[in-house]
């Protein structure tokens, strides 16, 4: 009778838990254990959030698994959330995804003040190397001379853009890390942009969340959460390699790249004794994963989206085209000066990266305190999704939400207009660290393949518009023409 007293109570227990509490935003009924983990299609789940939204209201909430999470929808909230609670939601939830194969938590997994102290490292790192004679800016102008190398190689024959341009793209991070780029086809470079592309695919899958929700369960069962976590093994492998060759011929008067940058930093750290700021070898294992996880798929899928557009739009090309001819020419390459002469093609790269949606949910954050989000009462701790998708369709800020339409960043003059409700490198505390570098590689690359090539899709092929959707929605595989101009 005591093992039925228990059962009974362990239901009634786990049926209450299904209830939200009182003051909590509202949402679809929750299910035991489960929460609202079946209802909720994992292929389709930006737009099914978003259409959550106008049943519930633009601050809803599900259960996934045992915990809650606060969906926030549309501009208004959105920026209730990141920007006027900024601080309060700057945590990120604990997912053991990550942390249960990752030697420390770098920028992204982590919170408090280790990750201001990681991030504001960061951001300084990226500022020095973006000035000065080692730019950022020439480092993209170089790369592209590889790229269109790469892409005239083909003739004007069907070839799938989707390597080059990740080895490009790949690259930059890749100077500004590692110091070095590595040549196009170079094999183990090759496997490791294979192994990111695959990750990116199972961190969007159900496997990924259950594993968040599940770990102790998901630790033992197979399933493509594995093959995630190895994927994680073998980058962390190829981020020693490379920390260890650093570590033999560093010179702190000379600092090359990031890992130089950080090592320094690692010695400062250990003579003075302050509060522990997280420079260890560990953490720059880590610092250099998010930078590389972060900053490669990211921007090569939105490259890889504007070339489809123009491919759709050919008479969108053509005055892209004509903007760089009266601007720029053809005898010197395009610089991030040239961009403020350049509305279309500014109007353009956004418009590009509207559509393309490429971080559909952007990443979950955690309210580190109580808060009041859209008039109902959030508990700290719980995980907040800023679901961008929302906002950069949203009806009334946009005058063809689902139509591309450089216009909508346009004035009547012709002018570049910047709108609040362009968000895909989200806001507040933890947006984007690499906003302004993602800019101007897409600006450089873009209005140099604009300048050197003009892109078709291969005869009586449709470009296909329809993402791949995962963690980051990218285009379909396709293969396009690109003509010497
Ligand atoms: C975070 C988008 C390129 C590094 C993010 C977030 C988004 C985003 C939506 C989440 C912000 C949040 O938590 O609310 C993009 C897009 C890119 C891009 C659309 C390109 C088009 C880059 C690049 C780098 C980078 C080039 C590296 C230099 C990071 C890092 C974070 C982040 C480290 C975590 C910030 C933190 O947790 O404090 N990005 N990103 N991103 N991004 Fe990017």
């Amino acid at each position: 009778s005591l093992l039925i007293f228990t059962l009974v109570f362990l239901v009634i227990a786990e049926c209450l838990r299904t209830r939200r509490p009182s003051g909590f935003p509202p949402g679809p009924r929750v299910l035991p254990l489960v929460g609202n983990m079946l209802s909720l299609d994992f292929k389709n789940l930006p737009r099914q959030m978003t259409q959550l939204a106008e049943k519930y209201g633009n601050v809803y909430s599900l259960k996934m698994g045992s915990s809650w999470v606060v969906v926030l929808n549309g501009l208004d909230a959105l920026q209730e959330g990141l920007l006027t609670n900024g601080d309060t939601l700057a945590g990120r939830p604990f997912l053991p995804l990550y942390t249960d194969v990752l030697p420390d938590l770098g920028i992204l997994f982590t919170n408090g003040y280790l990750w201001k102290q990681q991030r504001r490292f960061a951001l300084f790192t990226l500022k020095y190397f973006g000035v000065g004679k080692r730019s950022l800016e020439s480092t993209i102008q170089d790369e592209f001379s590889h790229l269109s190398r790469e892409i005239a190689g083909h003739e004007g024959k069907p070839f799938n853009p989707h390597l080059a341009i990740n080895n490009a793209v790949s690259n930059i991070i890749c100077s500004l890390v590692f110091g070095h780029r590595f040549e196009y086809g170079n094999e183990k470079f090759l496997t490791l942009i294979k192994l990111i592309d695959t990750a990116s695919q199972i961190e969007g899958s159900i496997w990924a969340q259950l594993y968040n929700e599940f770990p102790m369960l998901m630790r033992r069962l197979p399933g493509p959460h594995h093959t995630l976590q190895k994927i994680f093994g073998e980058m962390v492998k190829f981020m020693k390699i490379e920390i260890n060759q650093h570590k033999k011929d560093w010179d702190p008067a000379e600092p090359r790249d990031f890992i130089d940058c950080y090592l320094t930093e690692i010695q400062k750290s250990k003579k003075d004794d302050k509060e522990d700021a997280g420079f260890h070898e560990n953490n720059l294992v880590m610092c250099s994963f998010d930078l590389f996880g972060a900053g490669t798929e990211t921007t090569s899928t939105t490259l890889r989206w504007a070339l489809l557009y123009m491919t759709k739009y050919p008479e969108i090309q053509e005055k892209v085209q004509a903007e760089i001819d009266q601007v720029i020419g053809q005898s010197r390459q395009p610089c991030m000066e040239d961009r403020k002469d350049m509305p279309y093609t500014e109007a353009v790269i956004h418009e590009v990266q509207r559509m393309g949606n490429i971080v559909p949910l952007g990443l979950p954050h955690s309210a580190i305190r109580d808060l009041q989000l859209g008039g109902y009462s959030v508990p700290k701790g719980v995980t907040v999704i800023p679901n961008l998708t929302s906002v950069l369709f949203e009806k009334d800020k946009w005058e063809t939400p689902f139509t591309f339409n450089p216009g909508h960043f346009l004035n009547e003059e012709g002018r570049f207009v910047k709108k609040a409700a362009f968000v895909p490198f989200s806001a507040g505390k933890r947006v984007c660290l690499g906003e302004n570098l993602a800019r101007m590689e897409l600006f450089v690359f873009f209005t140099s393949f604009m300048q050197h090539f003009t892109f078709s899709m291969p005869p009586g092929v449709q470009p296909v518009l329809k993402p791949r959707v995962s963690f980051i929605h990218s285009p379909q595989h396709y293969e396009i023409c690109a003509t010497q101009r």
